[in-house]
C-alpha cells in the first residue's frame, strides 16, 4: 500500500515514500537490512560530532523484547505487537570531550533516526516513532545509565495489514497524510514573515 507524501514538489523517492504505519507484517528483517538502517543513522550529521546516540534493538520473541514492549504506553503496545524490530533511541546528554551540556543531543539523535527511517523507506520498510513511554521503565528495563536519556521507541518492519489492527485504528492507517502550509512554516529573514 502506498502512502506517498503528496509534495509541492518532485523529492527523493524514500523521502516521498516515508510513512509512519502501525499495522506491521510478521515479515523478519533481514540482518542485512538491520545494519545498514544503522549505519545510515551512524552517518548522521551532529554537533561537534559528538555522535550522542546510542540505539538499543530487541527483536520479536527475542531477548529483551518483552521487556522493551512493557516500557510502552498501553496505546503503543496495542498496535506495536507485531512488529518485528522495537528500537530506542538513545541521547548522552553531556559532550564526549569536554563533559559539558549538550544542547543539541536530541536534536542529533532525531537526525540519526530520520536518516534511519530514510534508508528503511527506500529498503521497502517503515520505522514508527513513539513518544508514548514510561522514562523510568525504559531506564530499568533497558539498562540506561546516568546522564542517557531515552528519547523515542521505534518500531521497523514491513507494513502489514491494517485488518489486525485493534478497533478504531484501521481507518487511521488510510486516513490523509497532511501538513502545515509552507507559508507557516517558512519564513523570509525573519519570524512570521512568509517566505
Ligand atoms: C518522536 C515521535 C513520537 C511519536 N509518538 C507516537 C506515539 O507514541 N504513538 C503513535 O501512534 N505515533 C507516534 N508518532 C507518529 C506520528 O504521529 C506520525 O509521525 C505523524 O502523525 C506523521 O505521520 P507520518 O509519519 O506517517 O508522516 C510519533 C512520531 C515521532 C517522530
Amino acid at each position: 500500500m502506498s502512502r506517498n507524501a503528496v509534495t509541492t514538489h518532485a523529492l527523493l523517492p524514500a523521502i516521498a515514500a516515508r510513512w509512519s504505519p502501525r499495522a506491521f507484517a510478521t515479515t523478519p528483517v533481514s540482518e542485512a537490512d538491520l545494519h545498514a538502517i544503522l549505519e545510515a543513522g551512524r552517518w548522521a550529521a551532529s554537533s561537534y560530532n559528538d555522535q550522542p546516540w546510542s540505539f538499543i534493538i530487541t527483536r520479536h520473541g527475542g531477548p529483551g523484547h518483552a521487556a522493551m514492549l512493557s516500557t510502552l504506553v498501553a496505546f503503543n503496545q496495542g498496535w506495536v505487537a507485531a512488529a518485528p524490530v522495537l528500537f530506542y533511541s538513545v541521547a548522552r546528554t553531556h559532550f564526549a570531550q569536554d563533559g559539558k551540556p549538550n544542547k543539541h543531543a536530541w536534536h542529533d539523535c532525531g537526525a540519526a533516526t530520520a536518516q534511519m527511517a530514510t534508508e528503511a523507506s527506500a529498503r521497502g520498510m517503515q520505522m514508527h516513532g513513539m513518544a508514548g513511554y514510561d522514562p523510568e521503565a525504559a531506564r530499568a528495563a533497558l539498562g540506561i545509565p546516568e546522564g542517557h536519556d531515552p528519547v523515542a521507541a521505534w518500531a521497523l518492519g514491513f507494513p502489514g495489514d491494517a485488518a489486525q489492527l485493534p478497533a478504531g485504528l484501521a481507518e487511521r492507517e488510510s486516513a490523509p497524510r497532511t501538513r502545515r502550509e509552507p507559508a507557516t512554516l517558512f519564513y523570509a529573514g525573519r519570524f512570521g514573515t512568509a517566505l
